[in-house]
């Protein structure tokens, strides 16, 4: 089995693994840097890290297309079903669920989750997974730096997608701390380069990430996929 990884832009990550299609945060429509459209993009799966439109995106569009299951948080999911979609399930920070693909364990993340018309959208998260063939993948979603990532570090992660654009999320320098403390095989940077407000230089931080850390950076363009091991 391998599992592949595309990032479409911004937060936004497709997943490929054992023959399912994950896709997180669903950030297409206005995106400046999406490489595919809420129209074509494929999903088994959407999860959602925070109610946030540069999160939720597209969710509802692609969810009622695809009839792919969406995961979120309870106030999230129940917000989807009052808008119509049909497959959702809801979960909690701290709380694991086994899906077709592996274990997702919602983590704690820093930050707000506000929904579109103002709806309350629960505490944000992140996303630990699971996967079915050994590979744990965490991604951070939006959120500052916290102490308790050395926590999620010793359930032992492969793969860290960490945000570093800074201003509404970790910038560079949190997120070298960041990674001391989760401690994965391989760090990779998401949340900045959409927008002037989050304009960062990624092969400098690859640089610190190789000189102040024991991960090997991974940076994509947009519209790049990556074999996952
Ligand atoms: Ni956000
Ligand atoms: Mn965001």
């Amino acid at each position: 089995m391998s599992t592949k990884l595309t990032w479409l832009g911004h937060s936004c990550l497709l997943l490929e693994t054992d023959g399912v299609r994950i896709l997180i945060d669903p950030f297409l429509t206005g995106n400046p840097m999406a490489t595919t459209t809420a129209d074509a993009v494929a999903a088994d799966f959407i999860l959602v890290t925070h109610g946030h439109s540069d999160h939720l995106g597209d969710t509802i569009a692609i969810a009622l297309r695809t009839g792919a299951t969406v995961v979120s948080n309870y106030e999230i999911v129940t917000w989807l079903m009052n808008q119509g979609v049909a497959k959702a399930h809801p979960m909690s920070i701290g709380g694991s669920h086994l899906f077709p693909f592996g274990k997702l364990k919602l983590t704690q993340a820093i930050h707000g989750s506000a929904l579109p018309d103002g709806s309350y959208g629960g505490n944000p998260a992140g996303l630990h997974l699971f996967l079915k063939d050994g590979l744990r993948i965490y991604d951070a979603g939006d959120t500052g730096l916290f102490g308790d990532m050395k926590f999620i570090g010793e359930d032992g992660i492969d793969l860290a997608i960490l945000p570093i654009g800074d201003n509404f999320t970790m910038g560079p320098d949190d997120s070298i701390k960041a990674v001391k403390l989760l401690q994965p095989k391989t760090v990779m940077p998401i949340h900045y380069g959409t927008f002037d407000l989050i304009a960062q230089d990624a092969q400098a931080w690859a640089s610190r990430v190789k000189a102040e850390t024991t991960a090997r950076p991974v940076v994509l363009e947009p519209g790049q996929c990556v074999a996952v091991d």
